[in-house]
């Protein structure tokens, strides 16, 4: 036997016994996208490397270390998209559809990430994310987060039954001139420290010292306790614009935390950022994330537009769906209404008319048996595959233009209906 081929570590199949989790979820996104008027866009995987340098930021960590980057056969740099905002701002910008307009946007699909890969983190996953173009008021910053919130309480993910953990987190960055003040703050309070950082806060205390904020070192923590707070350089429009958030996350009932040490490890952030994390799903527990970003089409070559967006992980949402055993049953792939046994060459073109002559109801669910076997063997598989019933065409139902129909599940009788029935009969079943 020749050497087996393994998938690339961190890039994960899911298998169907997951699919339909993802599916559930992505029925709750679409229902939550059409009720706010977003409309999808479906972007390239791959991109100019240069994109992401000029958005997400140099001396970030996505852009510094964790990019999949290629030399194509002109010798131009692409890289595989690590998230989605860069991309949407990049088409926006490109197909005139940002300049002076309202847009609201939203996408799905992969992102890659060259990171150590952990449970919760790969190096390929998914997001759904959302992008609104052309509003700069805190009114665009409630929606996209009571968009976020939505679509968690449809799958039943703050239910506090449900107990998933879930918490919205909230800072406002300012604007680039007070987060170059801030910055210069807590640098020179960091520099008065530096002995006490480790390696990798001493190295971001000179590349992104906002990011220092972010260190799980609970002795970095504890230092940070006595740090400069974002808060309190915030100009008077960035403060008002943040007031008035909050002042409708609490009146549309969205319960929030502030956060001042929530930066984001992206660079293109203004004011409102927020995540949504638990504790449930260990170390990689933020599960959606966004903000605002007013500078970033201006950054890429557009007009100035204001924008604001966020993107949730489909993964660390499906597996939270799990670990808090939202309802079982509604997640599973749908089973067939009804499994086509049937053997012998004069079954074949029957069966085959019947059985897209069910399908074409729309409404029944049909699995026809494929690969032979007596009818003993298509009945097992007729049963493993959950049908309700297990319709059997055989030489004797052919010759009297019948076919048996046989409940799997319940103890009805099994009944001879004559192959033009066999439609309406399944279909009256269904209906009841
Ligand atoms: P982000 O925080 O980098 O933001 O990623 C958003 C979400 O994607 C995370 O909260 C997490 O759920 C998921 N995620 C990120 N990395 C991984 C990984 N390696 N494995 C599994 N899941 C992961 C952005 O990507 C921004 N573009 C969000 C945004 C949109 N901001 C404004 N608009």
């Amino acid at each position: 036997m020749s050497q087996r081929i393994q998938a690339l570590r961190g890039m994960n199949d899911i298998l169907p016994e997951e699919t339909g989790w993802w599916r559930r979820f992505h029925d709750h996104v679409q229902a939550v996208m059409d009720l706010y008027g977003y409309r999808e866009i479906i972007l390239p995987v791959m991109e100019a490397t240069e994109l992401f340098k000029r958005s997400v930021g140099e001396a970030t960590d996505i852009v510094e270390k964790e990019m999949f980057t290629f030399l194509d056969r002109e010798k131009t740099s692409m890289s595989l998209r690590p998230e989605g905002t860069a991309v949407c701002v990049r088409a926006g910008i490109e197909h005139g559809i940002l300049h002076n307009q309202q847009q609201r946007l939203w996408y799905r699909g992969p992102m890659f990430r060259h990171e150590r890969p952990q449970a919760g983190r790969y190096r390929q996953f998914h997001q759904i994310g959302v992008e609104a173009f052309g509003m700069a008021g805190p009114e665009l910053d409630v929606e996209v987060i009571a968009m976020s919130a939505r679509i968690l309480r449809s799958l039943g993910l703050l239910d506090p039954a449900a107990d998933s953990g879930l918490r919205l987190e909230l800072n406002s960055l300012g604007t680039p001139d007070t987060r170059a003040e801030y910055r210069a703050a807590l640098v020179a309070f960091l520099q008065k420290h530096e002995a006490q950082l480790d390696d990798d806060s001493r190295r971001r205390l000179s590349t992104n010292p906002l990011r220092v904020l972010d260190s799980k070192n609970p002795q970095t923590q504890e230092l940070l306790a006595g740090a400069p707070v974002m808060a309190d350089y915030l100009d008077a429009e960035s403060r008002a614009h943040f007031d008035q958030v909050q002042a409708a996350l609490k009146e549309t009932g969205i319960p929030f935390i502030l956060n001042p040490k929530l930066v984001r490890g992206l660079d293109y952030y203004t004011r409102t950022v927020f995540e949504w994390t638990t504790t449930r799903l260990g170390a990689q527990g933020t599960v959606c994330a966004g903000g605002r970003y007013d500078g970033l089409v201006g950054q890429l070559g557009g007009a100035d537009t204001p924008a604001t967006g966020f993107a949730m992980g489909v993964e660390r949402i499906v597996q939270l769906c799990r670990a808090v055993a939202i309802p079982a049953g509604i997640e599973e792939n749908q089973p067939p209404h009804a499994y086509l046994c049937w053997m012998g060459e004069a079954a074949y073109l029957p069966a085959m008319r019947l059985a897209e002559e069910l399908r074409s109801t729309s409404r029944i669910r049909l699995l026809c048996n494929a690969g032979g076997g007596g009818f003993k063997a298509q009945l097992k598989r007729a049963d493993k595959s959950g049908a309700d019933f297990a319709l059997i065409l055989g030489e004797e139902e052919l010759n009297a233009s019948q076919c048996q129909v046989k409940p799997l599940r319940g103890d009805g009788p099994q009944q001879a209906i004559a192959l033009d029935k066999i439609k309406d009969y399944l279909l009256e079943k269904l209906g009841s």
